[in-house]
C-alpha cells in the first residue's frame, strides 16, 4: 500500500508491451532509429511547434542538461528553494552549467510570487561584475508541493523572464499530472505561456526509465547533443526510451494515467478532510497530498503496512502521500479508514 513515491509504482503494462516490440532485430545506435525519429514527429505535433527532442534516462539529467544550454557558469538559475533542483539533485544543475548558483525565491504552496521573482532579480546585480548574473528561472510543474500553476502565472513569470532577459525553464517531472489538472493542451501549459525548456518527465507516470528534454525555441538546443553525450545520456541503444515515451503518448496514455493519480489524490484528499484529527497542508491540485496528522494514526498507519514519508524530518507529524496511475480506490479507502480512528 504505497503512497511512498510514484516512483515506486509499476511500469505500464502498455510501456512494457511497447518494449518487447521494440525488441525486434537490430536498430541503429544513439537514437539513429526509427522510433527516435517518430517520436520527434509525435511531439511535434502533441506541442504544435517544431521542437528539438532529447531522450534522457533521468529526470535530473534532463533538468541539469537543459539548464547548461540557458546559463553560463557565472549565471544564477531564480528558484523555488525546496525545488527539487535546488535540493533533491546533489549539484547535477551547479556542476552541468559549469558553477551557476540558484537564487531561490520562497513562497507559500511551493510557487514563486512574481512580486519575489522582481525583488530577487531586482537585488541581483546585473551588470555588477562581482555577482552572478541572473540567466534563467526554473519552475516546477507540478510543484513539490503538489500545486499546479495556474497558466496566467506561469505567464505572469515569464513577463518577468522576459524583461529582464532570462529563460524559462519548466521542470516537468509531472507535467501529465498538471495538464491532466488544468485541462489545457500541452501547448498552452509551456510554450504559449512563455516556457523555453521542458524536461518532459515519464518515468512517474508509467514509464520504466524516460524523460525528454524538449525545446521550444530550436536555437538553443543546437549545442546540446554534445552536451547530452558528454553527459553520458546519449544512450546507445535509444530505440528503447523512444519506444516508451512513444508508448507513454499513445492514446493519450500519459493523459489517462495522470487523471487516474490525481483522482486518487483527490478522493484522499476528500476523506482525510472529513478526518477530525487530519489537517491538509497544501491545497491538493496534482498527485501528491500533504497531510497533519497525530503520532498514533502515523504509527498506526505504519503497523498496517501502509508506506509514505514523513515530509523533511524522521519525527515529522506531516506525510506527504503520493498517489500514482497504479494506485487503487481500495488502499485509498482503506489508508483513509485507519487514519480517521479515533
Ligand atoms: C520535481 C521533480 N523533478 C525531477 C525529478 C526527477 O528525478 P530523477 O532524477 O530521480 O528521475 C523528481 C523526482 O523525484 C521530482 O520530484
Amino acid at each position: 500500500m504505497n503512497f511512498a513515491s510514484d516512483n515506486a509504482s509499476r511500469t505500464a503494462p502498455e510501456i512494457l508491451a511497447a518494449l518487447q516490440t521494440a525488441n525486434t532485430g537490430p536498430a541503429m545506435p544513439y537514437g539513429a532509429d526509427g522510433w527516435t525519429e517518430r517520436l520527434t514527429a509525435r511531439f511535434c505535433a502533441l506541442f504544435e511547434a517544431e521542437v528539438a527532442v532529447f531522450p534522457v534516462a533521468t529526470g535530473t539529467a534532463a533538468n541539469a542538461l537543459a539548464l547548461s544550454a540557458l546559463v553560463p557558469p557565472f549565471g544564477a538559475i531564480l528558484a523555488h528553494p525546496h525545488a527539487h533542483i535546488v535540493e533533491d539533485e546533489c549539484g547535477a544543475p551547479e556542476f552541468f552549467t559549469g558553477g551557476a548558483k540558484f537564487l531561490t525565491v520562497d513562497g507559500a504552496d511551493g510557487k514563486m510570487p512574481p512580486a519575489g521573482l522582481e525583488a530577487t532579480i531586482g537585488d541581483a546585480g546585473i551588470g555588477f561584475v562581482h555577482h552572478v548574473q541572473p540567466a534563467s528561472i526554473g519552475i516546477s510543474q507540478t510543484t513539490e508541493a503538489g500545486t499546479v500553476y495556474a497558466l496566467d502565472e506561469i505567464r505572469a513569470i515569464s513577463v518577468i523572464a522576459r524583461k529582464h532577459g532570462l529563460r524559462l525553464h519548466m521542470d516537468g517531472a509531472r507535467f501529465a499530472n498538471a495538464v491532466a489538472a488544468l485541462g489545457c493542451s500541452p501547448a498552452d501549459a509551456t510554450w504559449r505561456a512563455g516556457v523555453d525548456v521542458l524536461s518532459f518527465g515519464a518515468t512517474k507516470n508509467g514509464a520504466l526509465g524516460a524523460e525528454a528534454v524538449i525545446f521550444f525555441d530550436r536555437g538553443f538546443a543546437r549545442d546540446f547533443p554534445y552536451r547530452r553525450k558528454r553527459g553520458g545520456h546519449l544512450l546507445s541503444k535509444q530505440r528503447f526510451v523512444s519506444a516508451q515515451l512513444l508508448a507513454y503518448l499513445n492514446d493519450d496514455l500519459w493523459l489517462r494515467n495522470a487523471r487516474h493519480a490525481n483522482a486518487m489524490a483527490r478522493r484522499l484528499a476528500d476523506g482525510l478532510a472529513k478526518a477530525p484529527s487530519a489537517r491538509l497542508v497544501h491545497p491538493v491540485q496534482s498527485n501528491m497530498v500533504f497531510v497533519e496528522l497525530p503520532e498514533n494514526a502515523i504509527v498506526r498507519l505504519l503497523d498496517r503496512g501502509f508506506r509514505f514519508y514523513r515530509w523533511r524530518t524522521d519525527t515529522s507529524t506531516t506525510l506527504r502521500l503520493v498517489t500514482a496511475f497504479d494506485t487503487e480506490a481500495s488502499d485509498v479507502d482503506a489508508f483513509i479508514a485507519v487514519a480517521s480512528l479515533a
